[in-house]
């Protein structure tokens, strides 16, 4: 008889007899993936795990903040965070591509999380939040953007590099699946339902050149969005809803005066898989609601758009 509660029982008893006393270092990028690995580790090893968490200054409002919370107060695994965010936006300075984006970013993650892990003594292992459509997705598909899709959480090449063996107690399960497993094993509700996330960030929800001045206003705009929709009871209806800094300013009016300064592309989605996808159909008042919050509260935007594609043709990201 299946259940989660068997299936994290049979996953820890496997996890202890594959890593010994050896100890195992995790990278945690504040995602559900990363998450659920982690404490699912330490529930099998206890203080044998010691956690990374590579901060490159692209997350969303408030987020490095909640993952140290959680995991150094909460739960007291030993977690090493690494704040690089003047490392990775000074490698994206003036970079406009959206593949050379993502190998920046992918190749400065290894680079600094390799640096913190070389410093843990004795790691025999390397923990990983890879699920079944990566496993299928890594042979399936070819050509396009998405091909790099999680190419980062997955540190490819860094266990050879390390001696590491890999620990990937995931492989089997679906998203779904993941959050059920994060809820068996008490990981707070509004942490397991979150949306899913790039591992390159809000780089790739700021088309064109990446400054941490926009990477500020973004921050401040998607999380007036999100608190939107959380307030209106919509957020687990939605795949995945955020905010994108366009690198087009237009012209408006605040009070007597012009203004000149960005426009704001407000997304959300519903899907099963993040292979299609259709936009949410908000109506029209939570959407006039948004936009005003947004602009009388964040400097730098003066107007607002909601994107209406498909996937196809569109991708849900922008980039
Ligand atoms: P697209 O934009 O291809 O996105 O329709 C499908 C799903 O994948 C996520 N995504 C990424 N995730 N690294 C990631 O870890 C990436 O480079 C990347 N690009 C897209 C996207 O957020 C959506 O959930």
């Amino acid at each position: 008889d299946w259940s989660m509660a068997a299936f994290r029982d049979a996953k820890i008893a496997e996890i202890r007899a594959q890593v010994g006393d050896s100890r195992v270092i995790c990278g945690l990028s504040g995602g559900v993936d990363s998450s659920v690995v982690a404490v699912l580790l330490h529930e099998a090893i206890g203080d044998q795990l010691t956690c990374v968490f590579v901060d490159t200054g692209l997350l969303r409002m408030g987020e490095a903040q909640q993952v140290v919370d959680l995991f150094r107060k909460h739960y007291n695994i030993p977690l090493i965070h690494r704040d690089a965010s003047d490392l990775f936006l000074g490698e994206l300075d003036g970079v406009t591509d959206p593949e050379a984006k993502r190998k920046i970013i992918g190749r400065l993650f290894i680079d600094v999380f390799q640096e913190e892990a070389d410093k843990i003594q004795d790691a025999g292992f390397l923990a990983q939040g890879t699920l079944y459509p990566d496993v299928i997705e890594s042979v399936s598909f070819s050509g396009g953007p998405s091909v790099t899709i999680k190419s980062h959480h997955n540190v490819g090449g860094l266990p050879e590099k390390m001696n590491l063996k890999l620990v990937e107690p995931l492989r089997e399960l679906f998203k779904d699946e993941v959050r059920i497993l994060g809820r068996e094993l008490g990981l707070p509700d509004d942490f397991v339902g979150r949306h899913p996330f790039p591992g390159p960030g809000l780089a790739i929800r700021i088309p064109g050149a990446v400054t941490k001045e926009k990477a500020d206003i973004l921050r401040k705009a998607d999380a007036i969005y999100l608190e939107e929709i959380r307030n209106e009871g919509l957020y687990d209806s939605i795949w995945q809803a955020f905010a994108v800094l366009l690198p087009v300013k237009t012209v408006g009016v605040m009070g007597d005066a012009r203004t000149y300064d960005h426009v704001l592309a407000l997304r959300a989605v519903t899907s099963v898989d993040g292979m299609t996808a259709d936009s949410y159909p908000f109506d029209h008042a939570f959407l006039s609601r948004v936009a005003t919050r947004i602009i009388n509260e964040v400097r730098g935007i003066n107007r607002v758009v909601y994107d209406i594609t498909s996937k196809p043709p569109g991708t849900i990201e922008w980039e």
